[in-house]
C-alpha cells in the first residue's frame, strides 16, 4: 500500500504516537500508521481533491483518520507529539514549522533541495537532527528531528553530519558531483575521497 519512500517514514514513527501528517495528499501514510502503529492521527492537506481521494482511502481500509483541508499546522493541537511532513519544498516546510510547536517532540521531514537552509533553520529551532537517505528511483533525504541542541560544522550544514559520516552513501555523493553547479566543490572531493577509505 505505501511507497518505499513512505514505508521508511512509517518506520521512523513510534508506536501509539499522537500524529499529524500534514501534506498526506492520498493519505495512505495517516492510514498506514493508525492501522499499524496504533497511532492516532490528523491528515490535513491544503487541497480539496487530496482530501476527496483520503476520504474515499478511508473508506476502502475502514481506517480511524480524520482528514481536513487545512494550510500547514493549522490543525496543530497541544496533544499531537509527532508531525510529518513529506514532499514538500525547504522553504514551504521553514514557513509552516516557524511557529509555536507546542507538544511537538518528533518531526519526519523529508525534503530535496536547500537542505543546507533547512539544517540550520531547524537548529535554530531547537531541534537535533538525525538524517538518512532512501533510495526510491531517485535519492530522498529524511530528517529525524527531536527536541535537543546540537552543533554543526559548515560542511556538516552542507552535506548533513549522519551522511558524510556514513560509507553507504558514497553514490549519493558521486550523483551530487554529478550535478553541475557542484563538479568543482572541493568539500564534495574531500568527502568522497573520505568515504571510499572508510572501513
Ligand atoms: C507531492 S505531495 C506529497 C504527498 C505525501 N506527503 C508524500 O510525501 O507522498 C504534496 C502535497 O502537499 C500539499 N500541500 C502543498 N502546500 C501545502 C500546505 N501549505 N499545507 C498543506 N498541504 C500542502 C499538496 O496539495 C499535495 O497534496
Amino acid at each position: 500500500m505505501l511507497s518505499k519512500r513512505l514505508r521508511f517514514i512509517a518506520d521512523k514513527v513510534k508506536e501509539n504516537s499522537n500524529v499529524l501528517d500534514v501534506a498526506c495528499d492520498h493519505g495512505l501514510l495517516a492510514i498506514y500508521l493508525e492501522k499499524e502503529k496504533n497511532c492516532n492521527v490528523i491528515g490535513t492537506d491544503i487541497k480539496n481533491s487530496a482530501i476527496e481521494g483520503a476520504l474515499r482511502n478511508k473508506k476502502k481500509y475502514n481506517a480511524n483518520v480524520k482528514f481536513f483541508v487545512a494550510d500547514g499546522l493549522s490543525k496543530l493541537t497541544s496533544d499531537i507529539n509527532t508531525v510529518i511532513i513529506a514532499g514538500l519544498g525547504s522553504q514551504t516546510v521553514i514557513e509552516i514549522l516557524d511557529t509555536d510547536l507546542k507538544n511537538v517532540n518528533t518531526l519526519i521531514v523529508s525534503v530535496q533541495k536547500d537542505l543546507e537552509d533547512f539544517r540550520r533553520f531547524i537548529h535554530i529551532k531547537g531541534f537535533k537532527i538525525k538524517e538518512s537517505l532512501v533510495f526510491d528511483k531517485r535519492y530522498y533525504n529524511v530528517f529525524y528531528l527531536t527536541k535537543g541542541i546540537e552543533k554543526y560544522s559548515n560542511i556538516e550544514y552542507k552535506y548533513g553530519k549522519d551522511l558524510i559520516d556514513n560509507k553507504e552513501n558514497i553514490n549519493y555523493f558521486k550523483e551530487l558531483q554529478k550535478r553541475y553547479e557542484n563538479k568543482n566543490d572541493e568539500e564534495l572531493e574531500f568527502i568522497i575521497k573520505k568515504l571510499s577509505h572508510k572501513d
